[in-house]
């Protein structure tokens, strides 16, 4: 079935509120792309045959972004979309933030002032800055285990009316289902792609989007004398600032700011960030960091994620005339700031597991930044 794309925020809008307990499955754009969906995925509801239908698109289907994965002299493009929707993932692999924090016992939590779950964490937060308002409708996109929704439906359920959880592996998608069970009534699932679906989406007072953006797609090795024509047009759209050697560009995450923006819903997003904001209290966390880079790779199982370049999605974000305000993941979470820290960060004195692990737990966090636009 072709979707005319005219018509599909309509059917999405249709799906969205029709009470299924089931999966649903798109290809967006499909039209638009000149693709036929049924050789794709398949413009259809999942649940009734309960069998995926072989996906003859892996790596022939032309990427929405019109840039192609291989590089042969022009920038490359670096996409996780055959990775998320083929590949069982496997986040502990990951070593995600949110992950790391599931639960107040996690290993990770006793350098917390007060433990608790990451998503519990975040719901402190988004209270804290009005952005959690009562009979709240969310849409988190790139959920992982649904360990995030998990916590904030257990501490703040009760302000939650509606969640739609949007991701792109389908395996993924089960998972969340999974662990959010005793509140299935309220969540609707969606397998989709980001760069994709966001533009769709009305009706929500608030997305999350948390340790996602690196996922997304990232121009690589883009020459600054010779740049391509759909990032120029936003370098100048958003007076972004580039180097003068070749660089990386967060080209999905500027281009879902920008949807966002457009969107007028509030929004926190987190991620891994090349230009990340050390806490004030703890400024022995500086030492060895780059304060002010561009996005760098980083190799994981099977597929590469890219840091983010916070200050351009800030720049898009007030350039809509939006609000913005970011800080450091580790100030969200509530690090306990002692000398104790502070030793076993400089001098790597690890001598017994718990050294170790708030070693790794400080290397790690320190790069990674929270945004909220409002
Ligand atoms: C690194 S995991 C983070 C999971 C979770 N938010 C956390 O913090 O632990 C990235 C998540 O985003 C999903 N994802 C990645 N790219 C996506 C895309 N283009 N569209 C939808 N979901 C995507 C993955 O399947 C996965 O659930």
């Amino acid at each position: 079935m072709l979707l005319p794309y005219n018509k599909f925020t309509a059917l999405l809008k249709l799906i969205l509120y029709t009470p299924e307990k089931m999966l649903y499955r798109f290809v967006l754009m499909a039209s638009r792309h000149g693709m036929d969906p049924e050789k794709c995925s398949g413009a259809h509801t999942s649940g009734s045959s309960g069998k995926e239908r072989p996906d003859r698109c892996i790596g022939g289907g032309e990427d929405p972004s019109g840039f192609s994965e291989k590089t042969g002299g022009g920038p490359g493009l670096s996409t996780t979309r055959d990775y998320h929707r083929h590949v069982p993932v496997d986040l502990m692999r990951e070593l995600t933030i949110c992950e790391s924090f599931a639960g107040p016992d996690s290993p990770y939590a006793v350098a917390l002032e007060s433990p608790s779950s990451y998503g519990a964490m975040v719901g402190d937060f988004l209270a804290r800055n009005g952005l959690l308002r009562e009979n709240a409708i969310i849409c988190e996109a790139g959920g992982g285990y649904g360990s995030l929704m998990h916590g904030l439906l257990s501490s703040r359920g009760d302000s939650i009316a509606r969640i739609y959880m949007i991701d792109l592996s389908r395996s993924l998608l089960q998972k969340q289902r999974l662990l959010l069970s005793a509140w299935r009534e309220r969540i609707t699932s969606i397998q989709a792609d980001i760069h994709e679906i966001m533009g769709a989406f009305s009706g929500v007072d608030l997305f999350i989007i948390n340790e996602v953006l690196g996922d997304l797609n990232t121009l690589t090795a883009v020459d600054p004398a010779s740049i391509p024509r759909e990032v120029r047009e936003l370098v100048d759209a958003y007076d972004l600032d580039i180097p003068d050697r070749p660089f990386n560009f967060n080209i999905g995450a500027v281009k879902l700011v920008e949807t966002l923006c457009r969107s007028g819903v509030p929004a926190f997003l987190s991620e891994h960030s090349c230009d990340p904001i050390i806490p004030e209290s703890m400024p022995f966390l500086a030492k060895g960091l780059e304060l002010d880079a561009y996005p760098r790779e980083i190799r994981l199982y099977r597929h590469s994620e890219y840091t983010i370049r916070f200050s351009h999605l800030e720049r898009v974000a007030r350039a809509h005339g939006r609000r913005v305000s970011s800080g450091s993941l580790i100030d969200l979470v509530g690090l306990k700031p002692s000398r104790r820290l502070e030793t076993i960060f400089l001098t790597r004195a690890c001598d017994t597991d718990t050294h170790e692990i708030i070693f790794e737990l400080l290397d790690h966090i320190r790069e990674y930044r929270w945004l909220t636009i409002t």
